[in-house]
């Protein structure tokens, strides 16, 4: 949650680096922006609410600036509670990522007369520097003194305009710090240094490091002891990281879907191969995320048992807690997660480790905590993801999934001519689309309805759950995803005429029975939308999905689209969706 960018230079660089750096950040939070400059001693700051957009800074260049942009936690959605947050004398601007869970008890040590400007969690932070400062002149140190008073996950960075320098201390927050020429940075996302510098160091939770024109020095924040950093050159592909053309990231990242899949069918069968074998060897095995990693958790378990004929546990990570006790050497525990910064997968997989559990990750996030902290760690390839929604890293899961399954059983060919397969598949799903516009025409006949419902039979069921969260978290319709074989326990009581029902019905040993449940929805009047391979009478509408070995990908893809559609029919933006964020790093 929150973006955090900033550097320090030898001479001045533009300010418009920042709001450059906090526009790529965006996905981690779009309610409020700010940015600080130090200039002639004293700090100049700039704060709007609102997503960044076309903003421009009023700001001067200078030679040592903080940028932030906000996902509130603590304080409403105002210029005031905005960051950063500037100390009475003006001397020190203070940008956050996290929580102060104690800000109450850490307000109560100040000496009285501060100013607090704003209702956050934050702002006691930089009164507690402008009295530690008087007793301790280096900035570095004073942070450190600050910030191990400090309860909750968090990562702090403080502009110093008197030096001109910056100083940042991490404990659960991601930071990463770069070497350019004549410049120093730091980013809670690597990408967003990328148009400056490959040189990057990932800082470690519990360390901190001092920014000045001459460098970056990295201390453990405990301790005050000097570590050299590990920097590493990243060669990370991001020639596909802007819109491309599409006006949206949620509609360029859908329908980079063929390549991606294409591409883990040619290039990451060894990882495939070395899952399976981590897999294969555990005595139990554990798949874990958060929301559509969590889904692809659940597909996963269908995968692993039905094409490598292994079972294994799902769990949701903020879950974990039941299964723990039954950890031990010989578990595997499978960590799903786009942006590898879920605090939630990270506790769970830290907790199992403490089992003794082994740590296998899909992570599409280079350099992340979750890849770096994992004892096999499988990157999925797809390539940045800017839109808060998972699409393609979802499918990008699936396929490395489903290729280790197949590898369960010696035929990871098999599973990655599957895979390349479907790549084309949705390629002509995007171009039939494009031609009918069927997915566009049933969002215009479901968008004025309040609910609507999604059912899956077996191993559609997780399908089920993951085209409802798409539904919901981008156009705000309340999509209830579920088990076909529940409907007659329960929520058919919530079909009266015209609701809207998907039912996902692809050409498996499931389908007469999802047909089943769409006759006894249609009979009560509801508007039946089938995902099949052919017309039936249950159907109103169908969109078609080809053979149910791709079935899955087809299946997420035009659900995806159908999500969009209704997102831009009801005027939401499809890339920030309101009280959204990409990666959740906070409790
Ligand atoms: C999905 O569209 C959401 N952005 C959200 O549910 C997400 O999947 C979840 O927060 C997990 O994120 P991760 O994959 O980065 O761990």
């Amino acid at each position: 949650m929150c973006g955090i960018f900033g550097f320090v230079a030898a001479q001045n660089r533009h300010t418009s680096e920042v709001l450059t750096g906090l526009k790529f950040l965006e996905y981690r939070g779009y309610d409020s922006w700010g940015i600080a400059v130090a200039k002639d001693g004293e700090v100049e700051s700039e704060k709007k609410t609102g997503a960044i957009a076309q903003a421009t800074t009023r700001l001067p260049d200078s030679t040592a600036a903080l940028g932030h942009t906000r996902w509130a936690t603590h304080g409403g959605v105002t210029e005031a509670n905005a960051h950063p947050h500037i100390d009475c004398k003006g001397r020190f601007a203070v940008i956050h990522n996290g929580i102060v869970e104690n800000y109450h008890e850490l307000g109560a040590r100040l000496r009285p007369g501060h100013i607090f400007l704003s209702q956050t969690d934050t702002e006691v932070l930089v009164h507690l520097l402008e009295e530690e400062i008087e007793c301790e002149t280096d900035l570095l140190k004073a942070l450190l003194t600050v910030f191990r008073q400090v309860e909750g996950l968090s990562a702090v960075a403080v502009l110093d305009a008197h030096t001109g320098q910056v100083a940042v201390a991490k404990n659960g927050s991601p930071i990463a710090l770069g070497w350019a020429d004549g410049a120093v940075y730091l980013a809670s996302d690597a990408n967003a240094l990328l148009d400056h510098t490959r040189r990057i160091h990932f800082l470690d939770d519990g360390n901190a490091a001092a920014l000045t024109p001459d460098g970056i020095r990295v201390y453990n924040a405990q301790s005050g002891q000097p570590i050299i950093p590990e920097v590493r050159n990243v060669t990370w592909d991001v020639r596909h990281s802007g819109l491309e053309g599409h006006t949206h990231f949620m509609s360029k990242e859908i329908h980079e879907q063929p390549r991606v899949l294409r591409e883990i069918a040619e290039r990451k069968r060894a990882e495939a191969v070395a899952l399976a074998q981590v897999i294969g060897e555990a005595r139990d095995v554990y798949l874990i995320g958060c929301g559509t990693a969590y889904h692809a958790a659940m597909q996963g378990r269908y995968l692993l048992a039905e094409l490598g004929g292994k079972s294994s546990t799902v769990a949701a990570a903020s879950e974990l807690n039941l299964i723990l006790p039954l950890l031990d050497a010989d578990s595997l525990v499978v960590a799903f997660s786009q942006s590898g910064e879920t605090i939630d997968v990270l506790e769970a997989a830290r907790e199992a480790r403490g089992r003794g559990a082994r740590i296998a990750a899909l992570v599409n996030a280079e350099g992340s905590a979750l890849d770096r902290m994992a004892d096999l760690s499988v990157l999925l390839g797809c390539g940045p993801e800017r839109c808060v929604l998972s699409t393609k890293s979802y499918t990008a899961k699936l396929a490395i999934l489903h290729m280790a399954a197949r590898g369960l059983v010696g035929e990871v060919e098999r599973g990655a001519a599957e895979v390349h397969d479907a790549g084309f598949r949705l390629e002509s799903l995007f171009e039939r689309e494009a031609k009918q516009g069927t997915i566009r025409d049933t969002a215009r006949r479901i968008t004025d309805h309040q609910h609507l419902f999604i059912l899956g039979r077996h191993r559609n069921y997780p399908l089920a759950l993951e085209a409802a969260l798409k539904i919901k978290e981008v156009s705000y319709l309340h999509a209830e995803g579920f088990a076909a074989g529940e409907l007659k326990h329960g929520v058919i009581a919530l079909i009266t005429h015209g609701t809207p029902c998907l039912i996902l019905a692809p050409d498996d040993d499931f389908r007469h029975e999802a047909l089943a449940a769409a006759s006894e929805v249609h009979a009560r009047g509801a508007f039946t939308v089938g995902f099949s391979p052919r017309p039936e009478s249950e159907f109103d509408v169908t969109l078609p999905v080809s053979c149910s070995v791709s079935a899955p990908y087809e299946i997420s893809a035009t659900a995806q689209l159908l999500a969009y559609e209704l997102a831009l029919l009801r005027g939401c933006d499809p890339d920030k969706p309101r009280n959204l964020a990409k990666s959740v790093t906070v409790k």
